[in-house]
């Protein structure tokens, strides 16, 4: 086992909307309950109030704009800003977010627009120095290509993402729905490290909750939030204090928590 190393982690936040979690994440900062610091934030939508916070905390925030990116590949697919490491047919075979029988022209095109939208991405991000990436509510799919510039060391995976679910049920878009709908009797949140899958990382940690007769979708979701504010920063703080560690010898590659030191 390795030493425990207690040390203030620098991270990059990447919202798409309200910015709770960020929020959660900056107060966990500040209160000293997280050993980290929040250099920039990101975005897909200029519009996120997420970055409107981020500004009140004077932390630097910047917009990647995926949607006017991929109408303009749509437009002219010849005239794209591709990086000259790209690779298609190295992506093809390592993704896993299309089944092999799907179109292969959908896929490649899917790919290229994504990873000139993640080209873009990277310059702002790799223009500030950060140890650990957290998705906090971005709404994205990252390609293996974006996956790998960030986890240059393989076995020290550094992309965070919070699910709205208990993952592996209900990967997607709205996990507190899935579960409502789907007449659970408990739901929860997930944190877990980002693969080339949808939400199929290996899990960090996850809180749950009851769901009651009386509850509606809405108070499933504000139960979800609650759990999700605690559990993000709590993720965060193991991963500043060196105790997560992948673990490969078992069917899927899974987290092992180092216990605390006394
Ligand atoms: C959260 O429910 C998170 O699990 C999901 O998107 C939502 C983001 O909420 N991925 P917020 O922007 O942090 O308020």
């Amino acid at each position: 086992m390795g030493d425990i190393i207690m040390a203030r982690i620098k991270i990059g936040v990447l919202v798409s909307g309200g910015g709770s979690n960020l929020q959660a994440i900056m107060e966990a900062c500040q209160s000293g309950s997280l050993s980290a610091d929040v250099m920039f934030v990101g975005s897909d939508n200029p519009e996120a109030y997420g970055l409107e916070r981020a500004r009140k905390a004077a932390i630097p925030t910047f917009v990647t704009p995926y949607d006017l990116i991929k109408d303009r590949f749509k437009q002219n697919p010849d005239h794209i800003d591709l990086p000259s490491d790209f690779d298609l047919q190295d992506i093809l075979v390592r993704q896993s977010l299309f089944p092999p029988d799907h179109p292969r022209s959908a896929v490649e095109s899917f790919f290229k627009a994504r990873v000139a939208a993640e080209t873009h991405l990277l310059r702002h991000i790799n223009s500030f120095s950060f140890d650990l990436l957290v998705l906090a509510g971005f709404m994205r799919i990252f390609s293996p290509y974006f996956i790998d510039r960030i986890n240059v060391d393989k076995t020290k995976p550094r992309i965070m993402n919070i699910h709205p679910a208990l993952l592996p049920s209900f990967p997607g878009v709205d996990g507190y729905s899935d579960t409502f709908e789907h007449g659970c009797k408990v739901g929860g949140c997930t944190v877990h490290f980002v693969d080339y899958g949808e939400d199929t990382g290996p899990i960090i940690g996850q809180k749950s909750f009851d769901i009651l007769p009386d509850d509606t979708l809405d108070s499933v979701r504000s139960k979800g939030l609650e759990r999700e504010w605690q559990l993000f920063p709590e993720c965060i703080q193991l991963f500043s204090e060196n105790r997560l560690v992948l673990d490969k010898s078992g069917k899927k590659t899974v987290v092992k928590i180092i216990p605390e030191r006394l």
